[in-house]
């Protein structure tokens, strides 16, 4: 039995009543906010990420400020890499020093144990864990199989991503086993994290949409399955996150997933009707955030009447803007807090 009073978030995934809605914002801990642009005059991102103080002491920032729902390690998608012996910068996505184009590349990958894969992100998330408020959620969270692999076999953020997708056309014995040493990296990863801490991971498939749902069902859904039925195994709540992939959403919501994250193109109302019984994300439209606190007051009011209450975590449908204003997420939060149910 969970406990009678759990944190907001785990009592939403759960599709249980909840006084409010509890809400989060995807990059909360990012450059919106003055005290992290302060800190990165010092120091680089990777050095940020790479420092477990540092990192929670940067995932804590968003928090001081607002009264968010839940915090999300300070990591990127990109940190479990190393532990396969990728390198990699940022400029200002990841850029990969040897991008991964045949069996060669593959061949090379190490197979690390489970406490080298990105332990300072583990770390992180103790720290974190220890300086939360019971009230609070931890978030862990790692990239989806095939959008890891995007910035592994691309090199780095692409518009529409060609060299990727000619890869998967040529190369779909190649693709099927980087997925797969990928997808079991992530759920040892995602274990560790829950271990660690994490009350609910996500797993961000920003990339998702970059194929037809024929080839996603063929190349993609087996190595999300397994590495959802990885985190599964342990009962932690998997919040699965697409992006720009309106034509998968249905796809999505069949996969094993307590809650489903989406952006602001696809209509959440419609999405419930759909799926009942599935707990759901999103997804305030980012860049309404940042034409200022009154637009962003009315989006989050619509958000609120359109949407059940019941299963829906308040969210961005992607990350929040650099160049948000600080009053925009005020008065989101405002809204959300007003509600009573
Ligand atoms: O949400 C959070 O606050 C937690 C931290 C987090 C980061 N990246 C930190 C970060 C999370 C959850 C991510 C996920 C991530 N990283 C994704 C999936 C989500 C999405 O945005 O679709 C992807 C695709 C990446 C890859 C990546 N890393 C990109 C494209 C970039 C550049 C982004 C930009 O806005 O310039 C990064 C760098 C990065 N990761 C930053 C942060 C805060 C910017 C770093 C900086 O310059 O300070």
């Amino acid at each position: 039995m969970p406990p009678l009073y759990d944190k907001l978030l785990l009592r939403a995934i759960r599709r249980e009543a909840v006084p409010r809605r509890p809400l989060w914002i995807m990059r909360q801990a990012g450059r919106y906010l003055p005290e992290y642009r302060e800190f990165r005059q010092k120091h680089s991102f990777k050095e940020l990420a790479g420092d477990p103080a540092l990192a929670a002491e940067v995932t804590l920032m968003p928090l001081k400020r607002f009264p968010l729902d839940a915090a999300i390690v300070f990591a990127d998608i990109m940190s479990p890499m190393p532990a396969l012996g990728i390198e990699f910068d940022f400029d200002p996505g990841p850029v990969v020093a040897k991008p991964i184009r045949d069996a060669a590349g593959i061949e090379r990958l190490r197979h690390p144990a489970p406490a080298e894969i990105a332990p300072e992100v583990i770390e992180a998330l103790k720290l974190t864990r220890a300086a939360l408020p019971a009230s609070t959620a931890l978030l862990g969270f790692c990239g989806a199989p095939w959008t890891l692999a995007a910035y592994l076999i691309e090199g780095r953020g692409a518009k529409d991503f060609p060299t990727l997708r000619a890869f998967a056309a040529a190369e779909p014995a190649l693709l099927d086993a980087l997925l797969g040493r990928l997808s079991s990296l992530m759920g040892e990863y995602l274990l560790q994290q829950a271990a660690a801490g994490a009350d609910a991971v996500q797993i961000f498939d920003s990339w998702a949409g970059l194929l037809s749902r024929a080839s996603w069902e063929k190349l993609i859904r087996p190595h999300l399955v397994t590495l959802l039925e990885i985190v599964g195994s342990v009962g932690v709540p998997r919040i699965l996150f697409l992006q720009n992939a309106p034509h998968l959403v249905d796809a999505y919501a069949s996969l094993p997933a307590e809650v489903l994250g989406v952006d602001w193109r696809v209509e959440l109302p419609a999405l419930q009707q759909r799926y009942p019984e599935r707990a759901v994300q999103g997804n305030l439209e980012p860049a309404i955030l940042t034409a200022g606190a009154a637009p962003t007051r009315a989006a989050a009011r619509e958000l609120l009447a359109t949407t059940a209450a019941r299963g829906h975590i308040v969210n961005l449908g992607h990350g929040i803007l650099p160049q948000t204003p600080l009053a925009s997420v005020e008065a989101l939060v405002e809204v959300v807090h007003s509600e009573e149910l």
